[in-house]
């Protein structure tokens, strides 16, 4: 299978599985615990259908929204992941070109491998900065000042790591930064000798946005204890103020999934939230983010801008969002199976499909631009009417 066999989702995953040592896939495509929210987050979509209009005339398709007073081309962005150098060597730098591309938003994660200054410097895109809060408070105001000169527009604090998820691939195959592979899992970095090769022979792997403050390197800490040991589960809406406040611009906070939670990020003066359970990867069981959007947007759709991600695969998952009020939607192993399979050229030709989709999509539903999606073309089965 090659790159232009690849038509959608699962033919990126299964590229993505065939180059990648099967521990590094695991990380991706794992989740927490039983992983019933991970595959109820695309599940979902299935369970209300497109309504749509015909004959309204179809022109020209502008699928361009504004997010946080960035203006996207495309109602898709590339939401902040970890790591991204170790699924493909060109990383973060190759998920940047094809943001910029597209025209889309995109930043790098704290746990990024590629520094927040250099996407800023290179790459012309709307982007965010994900970070998490951090016991030590000057550590905290140090991020927010780095992004700050770096001229990042959008502070993105994501709420629902305050610890690690439980995930049980990982613990099989020994994946951990540094690694610590059981037997098992080092034979298969042994039957994947290129990605060993790409490993070696490209820039060393190394965490930028933190490796002034936790020393990986020296395999003397690990990703597991910056969780355990220097994030802050005790943050409260008292410490997000602040930040907010300290930022003074655009600021969301990702893993927000409660109407009371969106209305106090609404009084701290966020501009964003994004309704996220983190792909899965944290509380499973926890409700998919599509479930719960309309009640939120309802709630407070007028004052903050109302984002969501977790298991989007198809460019109508994203009209049935939008549909419901979401102002763009978030992707993460939708791009991260392409990279892993192809690098840039991987990245590059699933937002291409996206952009497809979603334009076809939009023909189909009789809709030249997305302020033309609302409920009314959304049914969902429950809401079905009974036929005598
Ligand atoms: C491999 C991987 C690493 C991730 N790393 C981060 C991260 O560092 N920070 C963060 O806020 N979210 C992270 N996420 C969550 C994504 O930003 C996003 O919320 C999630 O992937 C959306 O679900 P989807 O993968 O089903 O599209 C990660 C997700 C994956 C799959």
């Amino acid at each position: 299978m090659r790159l232009n066999d690849c038509h959608n989702f699962h033919d990126f995953r299964n590229l993505a599985k065939r180059r990648l040592p099967s521990p590094i896939f695991n990380y991706i495509d794992g989740a927490a615990d039983d992983e019933v929210t991970y595959r109820r987050n695309t599940k979902c979509f299935e369970a209300c259908d497109l309504l749509p209009s015909v004959l309204t005339g179809v022109n020209e398709i502008d699928m361009s929204v504004t997010v946080m007073g960035q203006k996207l081309d495309m109602p898709v962005y590339c939401s902040p992941t970890a790591l991204q150098r170790l699924f493909h060597h060109q990383g973060e730098r190759a998920v940047a070109k094809a943001a910029e591309k597209y025209g889309t938003m995109f930043g790098v994660s704290s746990l990024g491998t590629v520094s927040l200054e250099e996407i800023a410097s290179n790459y012309q895109m709307p982007q965010v900065y994900q970070f998490y809060f951090h016991k030590d408070r000057g550590l905290n105001r140090a991020m927010m000042e780095r992004a700050n000169e770096a001229g990042v527009p959008i502070m993105m604090l994501t709420v629902d790591s305050i610890t690690g998820g439980n995930r049980e691939r990982d613990l099989r195959t020994g994946f951990s930064i540094p690694f610590r592979l059981t037997f098992a899992g080092m034979m298969q970095f042994a039957i994947k000798p290129m990605w060993g090769l790409n490993y070696v022979f490209h820039e060393k792997f190394t965490l930028p946005q933190l490796e002034e403050h936790v020393n990986m390197a020296s395999g003397a800490s690990s990703i597991s204890d910056y969780f355990t040991k220097m994030l802050d589960p005790s943050m409260n809406w008292d410490d997000v103020a602040e930040m907010v406040k300290l930022w003074d611009g655009q600021f969301c906070l990702k893993g927000i999934m409660t109407v009371e939670d969106a209305k106090r990020a609404v009084d701290i003066g966020c501009t964003g939230i994004v309704i996220s359970n983190h792909g899965g990867r944290q509380l499973d069981g926890s409700r998919s983010s599509f479930d719960q959007l309309a009640e939120i947007v309802d709630a407070v759709g007028d004052k903050i801008d109302v984002l969501m991600d977790g298991g989007i695969q198809r460019g109508t998952h994203v009209l049935k969002a939008l549909s419901l009020g979401a102002k763009a939607v978030g992707l993460g192993r939708s791009y991260l199976f392409p990279l892993a399979a192809a690098g840039a050229p991987g990245v590059d030709r699933s937002l291409d499909l996206m952009r497809g989709e979603i334009e076809r999509a939009m023909i189909l539903m009789g809709c030249c631009s997305i302020d033309q999606l609302t409920p009314q073309n959304l049914r969902l089965h429950s809401q079905a009417p009974t036929v005598n």
